[in-house]
């Protein structure tokens, strides 16, 4: 049968990263195979495309080109690295997917978020995820927590701040587009609540299946 695709989505700084480790740690347990991956990234050459598009130097980046390397990085996970696993029977994770790029790129950058649907379609063979976890935080406190880290910040953090606002309104409106799919989480709670909160919608899906 096949597996189960997760994704999460989300400002820098709500905690993606925290509740995907205990999500993932959860299904194991359970005696699940689980795949966790991240965009863009997660392949030989996501990585060489996360470092275009994460370079400073490349502040100059046309939102068009910034666009398509999105869906190069995400075309090549999706066709070695996600399909072949769900395939396999397992549940796969995801740091990101295509809502970022229909958000960032299509409202952020004022592509067109339909437009970017479409391409998005395209890039992953028609690949949508079963359930969406859209981490929602006040806009000040992911930028809090990305200063308090010591890391520097990456092109797209430093110019986030300016459209962080379209953001947030951005994933409001495409959770409001896929009801289904999306489900938006209380990221200012603790992160047991949190967890607890994923799990049960999780588990939930996992019956259904
Ligand atoms: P990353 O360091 O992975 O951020 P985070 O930890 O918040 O996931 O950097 C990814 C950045 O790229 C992030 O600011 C969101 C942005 N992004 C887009 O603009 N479009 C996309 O399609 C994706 C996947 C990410």
């Amino acid at each position: 049968m096949k597996g189960l695709f997760i994704t999460f989505e989300g400002p820098d700084g709500s905690g993606k990263t925290t509740q995907i480790a205990l999500l993932s740690e959860y299904l194991k347990d359970r005696g699940g195979k689980v795949l966790t991956t991240v965009e863009p990234g997660g392949t030989e050459l996501g990585k060489e495309i996360r470092n275009i598009l994460l370079d400073r130097k490349n502040k100059d980046m046309s939102p068009i080109a910034e666009t398509l390397l999105f869906q190069a990085s995400r075309a090549e996970l999706v066709s070695k690295v996600i399909s072949p696993a769900l395939e396999s029977g397992a549940t796969v994770i995801c740091d990101r997917f295509f809502d970022s790029t229909i958000v960032y790129q299509g409202i952020g950058r004022g592509l067109g978020m339909e437009r970017i649907i479409e391409l998005s379609l395209w890039a992953t063979g028609g690949l949508v995820p079963d359930l969406t976890f859209l981490m929602q935080l006040e806009a000040g406190l992911g930028d809090q927590r990305i200063s308090n880290s010591l890391r520097e910040r990456d092109r797209i953090e430093m110019e986030e701040k300016r459209f962080r606002k379209n953001i947030n309104k951005g994933y409001l409106k495409l959770a409001k587009k896929f009801k289904e799919r999306i489900i938006p989480v209380d990221a200012g709670m603790g992160i047991e609540e949190v967890f607890n909160f994923i799990k049960k919608k999780v588990d939930s899906k996992m019956d259904i299946k």
